[in-house]
């Protein structure tokens, strides 16, 4: 298929797109980025490439990160890692408190706030540097040197107080093992983490291309890891839009409110969106069009 061409009449369709959406700007510095900013990378397993706009522009990546923290906890937690957090979509905001006090303080997957928060402790309780081995993990994925934005992190920092609100929760339930400050500050550190389209693109290749990466042919995480890890993306990448996405798009994928989508076609391609616009579930409004039009045309959706 010649996804250039497919690519080239989206854009010139999405002409006509009225984005209703909004830049986050709860996290004031996010609120800064120039909102008609558009770009798409596609990267097939096979090592084509196409794109379109600001594809080179880094962005702030946010919850776009849970993926890669997730991962590198799954390939060193195994299995065990589930009693620390659930695989269940929660129908919920990202940011939602409501279900985990009726739950004990387990969240219900890894995608939401609470359960990276989860991930961001388990990591910590494995690794020295948990920072530096997250970085190594995603500079080997993407082949280059990725960069954290500390405009971002502060500011996150200093507007916590739902994030603070998530983890004392479940500190007090027992399923927070580390200081919570310090837990926070890596979370932070990850969400603030800047890619590019064209980088996120290639880091993602590996959840096409059961768990190696293509060029390397480095096998990351087991094919297993990979495919559950999709399995989550589609069930959870989305909170409470999830099911409009499997619905619309049908790829697992993942939302950062830095504007950023990430969604891979098993075997196939991994496809970078950026359009900082929000919509009301915190989801980027031209970003998923973007995606649903892909999909539609290619026929991509797995279902
Ligand atoms: O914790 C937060 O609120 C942000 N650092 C990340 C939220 C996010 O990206 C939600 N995804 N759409």
């Amino acid at each position: 298929m010649n996804y250039q061409s497919v690519l080239d009449e989206i854009i010139h369709e999405l002409a006509e797109f009225e984005d209703k959406g909004e830049v986050a700007s709860y996290i004031p510095e996010l609120a800064k980025v120039s909102p008609e900013k558009f770009g798409v990378y596609i990267t097939g397993v096979e090592g084509q490439e196409c794109y379109t706009g600001d594809y080179q522009e880094r962005f702030s990546i946010q919850s776009i990160s849970k993926v890669f923290a997730l991962a590198l906890a799954f390939k060193n937690m195994g299995e065990s890692l589930w009693s620390r957090v659930g695989v269940e979509p929660s129908g919920d905001p990202f940011n939602s408190l409501v279900q985990l006090e009726h739950e004990k303080g387990i969240p219900r997957n890894p995608l939401i706030n609470a359960g990276a928060l989860v991930v961001c402790d388990v990591l910590i309780s494995i690794f020295k540097n948990p920072k530096d081995e997250l970085s190594a993990f995603v500079e080997n994925l993407m082949g280059g040197p990725v960069n954290f934005n500390l405009k971002v992190f502060l500011s996150e920092k200093k507007h916590a107080y739902v994030n603070a609100a998530l983890i004392n929760l479940m500190k007090a339930f027992g399923n927070i093992k580390n200081d919570v400050e310090e837990v926070l500050d890596f979370y932070f550190y990850q969400c603030s983490m800047e890619m590019s389209c064209q980088e996120l693109s290639k880091a993602f290749l590996l959840f096409a291309n059961k768990g190696k990466i293509p060029l390397t042919n480095e096998q990351m995480i087991k094919e297993i890891n990979s495919r559950r890890i999709n399995a989550i993306m589609q069930t959870c990448g989305f909170y409470d839009e999830a099911g409009e996405f499997a619905y619309k798009v049908g790829l697992p994928g993942k939302s950062g409110v830095g504007g950023g989508i990430i969604a891979v076609n098993p075997g196939i391609y991994s496809v970078a969106v950026w359009s900082p616009k929000l919509n009301a579930n915190g989801n980027s409004a031209k970003g998923m069009k973007f995606l649903e039009m892909l999909s539609a045309k290619t026929g991509s959706s797995i279902f």
